[in-house]
């Protein structure tokens, strides 16, 4: 089929590349011109195990181009994805500023019957301010053809993005036009062999799904850090605890992991934005709420952790940290809680001297060059000479640790650990004050060896 995918970010990119990776003829569309320029040279702009090689090959055969020019990306696909950006405006809503243009530009340049795709996360209601703006366009062309917009919401995980396009558990379609069943079955064919994925709903009901999905995602994991907190306080293991609670069927041991908090581009915006919606319609979100602000919450604990096991006095400490991205497999810093964490310690006046396998240039991008600011080229130098150390990303790679080299590194034997990654008792045998994630018992160890 020939495809068109407006919008060359994350989504847009691993969507367009796995569609021409099973034959289809992909044409990717974006206003950014050097990013189009990096693009045709090979260069992919963000890191996705896998995207690259995958990228060079679909050009390599034809099947995947890329262009900023506006007519000819309309009129080359039958179906027209949209996977622009939805940024969350003050109030927390989805803009849909850059999905309205992209509508405008589709009714501008149709030449025939065209299918319209909302694959970007928006409210519920965008489908139908999608067709208004088209069928207004038209009008003012005079022109008549024929469209369906439908929305066919993605579910990709950073780092797995390709895996979950490819193997997803199901591909959602809200539509109630038999030509787009047939056009949607037609597109994913490949990815449907074995057993029906396609789930064919109202339109209103899909859009609300994929906000549905990641509210329910966000609000297991602030649940589990509410635990946390409070296993903390009663000397209970939230380790032990999460075994406990996973084993019933009903709740299920995946993403019941406590940690620092749950960042990302996808859950703290879309849980807003539902937020938002929720008010927009007169009702009171509670939960919603809730979800957001344990998790604001949650990413301050490092600090919180780190600041009473300095008596509060954090100027002039040196302090490591392992991991800046909001998780592994991903350079990835959208709203990760290590940035909660130095911009307090850089507050406190404290100096960060941190590493990360993928997103150390992201922190220079965001952070620019600064005397606080120290990255280094592995997790060894980071706690050379450091006063403490905070690990913020379950990277692989930090997994195994020599408790008692650790603390002949450190300043003070602090470790903080919004990952827990180790067992209290063997930190507590090697000397090390180890304050992890509700894990009453390195509370208690942390209390008794102060
Ligand atoms: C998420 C959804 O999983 C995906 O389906 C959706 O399309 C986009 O949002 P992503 O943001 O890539 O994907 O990350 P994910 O792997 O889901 O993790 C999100 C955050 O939750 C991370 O900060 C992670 O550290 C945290 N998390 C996850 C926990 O703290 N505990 C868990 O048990 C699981």
């Amino acid at each position: 089929m020939n495809i068109t995918v407006f919008g060359t970010g994350y989504v847009g990119l691993v969507t367009g590349t796995c569609l021409a990776d099973v034959g289809h003829d992909v044409v990717c569309m974006d206003v950014d011109e050097a990013k189009i320029d990096g693009l045709k040279r090979g260069e992919i702009p963000i890191y996705e195990p896998g995207l690259e090689s995958m990228v060079l090959r679909n050009v390599e055969a034809g099947r995947l181009n890329f262009t900023t020019d506006a007519r000819q990306a309309v009129e080359h696909g039958t179906l027209q994805f949209i996977a622009v950006g939805t940024p969350p405006d003050e109030d927390g809503s989805a803009d849909l500023k850059y999905v309205l243009a992209v509508a405008g530009t589709i009714g501008e340049f149709m030449d025939g019957y065209k299918v319209i795709i909302d694959k970007s996360t928006v409210p519920v209601g965008t489908a139908d301010r999608v067709t208004t703006r088209i069928a207004e366009v038209l009008n003012e062309r005079g022109a008549m053809h024929d469209f369906d917009v439908c929305s066919n919401p993605e579910f990709l995980k950073e780092g797995a993005a390709l895996e979950d396009f490819t193997r997803g558990a199901r591909i959602v379609v809200g539509t109630d036009s038999e030509k787009v069943r047939e056009c949607m079955h037609e597109c994913y064919a490949p990815y449907n062999r074995n057993h029906e994925k396609l789930m064919f709903m109202d339109v209103r009901a899909a859009e609300l799904t994929k906000y549905a999905a990641n509210a329910m995602l966000a609000t297991k994991i602030s649940f589990m850090n509410e635990i946390s907190n409070l296993a903390e306080r009663l000397g209970a293991d939230i380790e032990e605890v999460r075994r406990g609670i996973g084993s019933d069927p009903r709740i299920g041991y995946h993403f019941i992991y406590p940690g620092c908090g749950y960042g990302g581009s996808c859950f703290p915006k879309d849980v807003q934005a539902l937020a938002r919606t929720a008010s927009q319609v007169g009702y009171d979100a509670e939960l919603l709420q809730a979800v957001e602000a344990v998790n604001k919450r949650q990413k301050v604990t490092l600090f919180e952790k780190l600041s009473r096991a300095f008596d509060g006095d954090l100027a002039g400490k040196t302090i490591a940290v392992w991991g800046l991205a909001f998780k592994p497999n991903t350079d990835d810093m959208r709203d990760a809680p290590s940035r909660t964490l130095m911009e307090a310690l850089w507050a406190a006046g404290a100096k960060v001297q941190a590493y990360d396998p993928e997103a150390m240039k992201e922190c220079r991008r965001i952070y620019g060059e600064r005397d606080d600011l120290v990255l280094v080229a592995d997790n060894v130098q980071a706690v050379k000479g450091a006063d403490a150390l905070v690990i913020c990303t379950e990277w692989k790679e930090f997994r195994t640790l020599d408790g008692e080299w650790l603390k002949a590194q450190l300043g003070f034997p602090v470790v903080v650990d919004g990952r827990n990654l180790f067992e209290p008792a063997a930190m507590k045998a090697a000397g090390l004050m180890y304050y992890a994630v509700g894990r009453g018992d390195s509370m208690l160890a942390a209390r008794e060896a102060s």
